[in-house]
């Protein structure tokens, strides 16, 4: 029986699939890339959330036994993903893990409604929310003004976040995917500290051996500044937003789930640091 991983070639799902691999049980890998974009010469296969004659693939690689979702970025997203949980279930597939985030509430719009989904018809499903990962720091955005500009921006002021790793998060969602039990229910993944920007910005200054600054910007000089770098004015509006929520220590919060889950603690920011340095070097 396979297991099946929506978001293919993200950061999670790529994560749970090197565990799968090493653990020596069948997976599959779905995205709009399908194998054209895997590593390792993974199991793949073409996958698209909008479009509904491409869902019947995964299912033709054999039986699946429980499969690892996210939201694809479109308008109502649940409503796509609850009708594919519906054909799933059909083709017998009886335990889910969604990662969602920290907003998802059971039945609120959003994941919220893919969650209230799962309860409805009673399958086994484990909700991950976790809060902001390490990994977005090593996206190209934020690798161009570390390396270039020495510089971190955003607009979440003094707010505190408990950055975690998404290597911890794959961890508790490979769990959730392939433990004896299932949880039902959901996890707060959240890493072992609540760290502002300006802490961030220090723990980098010390490993890279140079001066990053946090810079905080107002909601409007964010957003300029986004779009200024290319960021469509809707994606600009949408990270400032969430920043000016994290500003209000909406991400603040402190919980033990990856240690629970997974046996170990969550990985530090500081670890995190030293072992992408090269990423961040200056140039
Ligand atoms: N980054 C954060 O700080 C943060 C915090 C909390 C929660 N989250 C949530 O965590 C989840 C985990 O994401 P991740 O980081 O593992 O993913 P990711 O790295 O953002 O990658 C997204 C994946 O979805 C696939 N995809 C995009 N549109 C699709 C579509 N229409 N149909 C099928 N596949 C599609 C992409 O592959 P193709 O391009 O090949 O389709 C890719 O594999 C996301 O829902 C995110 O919102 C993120």
């Amino acid at each position: 029986m396979t297991i099946l991983l929506l978001g293919g070639t993200g950061k999670t799902a790529t994560r749970i699939a090197a565990s799968l691999s090493a653990a020596g049980k069948p997976f599959l890998l779905a995205s709009r890339r399908g194998p054209d974009a895997v590593v390792n010469g993974y199991p793949a296969v073409k996958f698209d959330w909008t479009v509904e004659s491409t869902w019947a693939a995964p299912f033709e690689h054999g039986p699946v036994e429980a499969i690892y979702m996210m939201e694809p970025q479109s308008d109502q997203p649940w409503i796509p993903m609850i009708k594919f949980i519906d054909l799933a279930r059909k083709k017998g597939v009886n335990r889910f893990v969604l990662c969602a985030g920290t907003t998802a509430a059971v039945g609120k719009d959003g994941m919220g409604r893919v969650w209230e989904h799962f309860i409805k018809t009673n399958v086994n499903f484990c909700v991950l929310r976790p809060s902001w990962f390490m990994e977005n720091l090593i996206e190209p955005g934020l690798v161009y003004t570390i390396s270039k500009l020495d510089k971190i921006f955003t607009a979440t002021q003094n707010g505190q976040i408990p950055f975690v790793s998404a290597d911890d998060i794959a961890d508790v969602a490979y769990h959730a995917l392939t433990d004896g039990k299932t949880y039902n229910c959901d996890f707060r993944v959240l890493g072992p500290q609540v760290l502002t920007y300006d802490k961030i910005a220090e723990t980098l200054s010390e490993v890279l051996g140079r001066k990053i600054e946090h810079v905080k910007l107002d909601e409007a000089g964010r957003i300029e500044g986004l779009v200024q770098a290319g960021v469509s004015d809707y994606y600009a509006r949408f990270i400032t937003r969430i920043e000016a929520l994290a500003a209000q220590d909406f991400e603040k919060a402190t919980g033990d789930a990856v240690e629970k889950v997974t046996g170990h603690p969550p990985k530090s920011f500081k670890v995190f640091a030293e072992e992408n340095k090269a990423v961040w070097a200056s140039s």
